[in-house]
């Protein structure tokens, strides 16, 4: 097999981004799925909005404010302390289960494995550690090293480059439609890993090659025509 090179997003995809879930319903209960799924939702905005201004800033600060937005929509006033626990959970984050196992494989399997993401090197080779995925990679691609977001065409080229792949050799896989769809339209291969059966790829004219449901279908639907 021709080296096939995977860029795997992270969060969302590696990493459960409801793993602040738990934490969150220690404090506001049963607001906290609510809270959940708009803070995601606000942090993928700013970083969209962020990248559009050409006003880059660490991830995590979009992480910061889209918590303080949701809090402020949702009439949650925070003690600093629990603010900062809960903001925290963000660098802990665990990995979806099958995760470690699937990368094994893929890797065994002699495909070339990144770790590619909006959040910066450090906070990735963080979770990547916490998760005993790091000594798995081939490597990691950060976002943070041409100062924008994802689905920018300019980020999608800077890993086929930092990676020395070829462009149809190279596979974006993602839980994110968004990050998809921009790989796609950039024209590397994509896979969606659906992991929700109601998750909705966008209607934008951009569909990927490949819908899984979680990692461990990854090598067997690449490799099948
Ligand atoms: C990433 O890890 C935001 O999930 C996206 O790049």
């Amino acid at each position: 097999m021709s080296q096939i090179t995977l860029a795997l997003d992270v969060y969302g995809t590696l990493i459960d981004t409801n793993g602040v879930l738990l934490k969150l319903r220690e404090h506001i209960g049963n607001k906290a799925e609510a809270f959940s799924a708009l803070w995601r939702d606000k942090q993928l905005e700013y970083s969209f909005r962020r990248g559009l201004m050409n006003k880059y800033v660490d991830f995590s600060i979009c992480t910061q404010e889209a918590f303080t937005y949701t809090s402020l929509a949702m009439g949650i006033i925070w003690k600093e302390k629990d603010r900062e626990e809960v903001i925290g959970q963000y660098r802990t984050l665990p990995a979806f289960p099958e995760v470690a196992e699937a990368l094994k494989g893929l890797k065994a399997a002699g495909f070339r494995l990144f770790a590619y993401s909006n959040g910066s090197r450090k906070a990735v080779a963080q979770l990547m550690e916490q998760a005993q995925l790091g000594s798995i990679l081939n490597g990691i691609v950060s976002m943070e090293e041409v100062q924008t977001f994802k689905p920018n065409p300019v980020g999608y080229q800077h890993f086929i480059q930092q990676t020395e792949s070829q462009i149809e050799q190279a596979w974006m896989v993602s839980g994110n439609p968004f990050d998809v769809i921009g790989a796609k339209a950039y024209g590397m291969k994509t896979a969606w890993v659906q992991r929700n059966p109601q998750r909705i790829l966008d209607p934008m004219g951009y569909a990927p090659d490949r819908i899984i449901q979680h990692l461990g279908q990854l090598a067997e639907a690449i490799v099948t025509p």
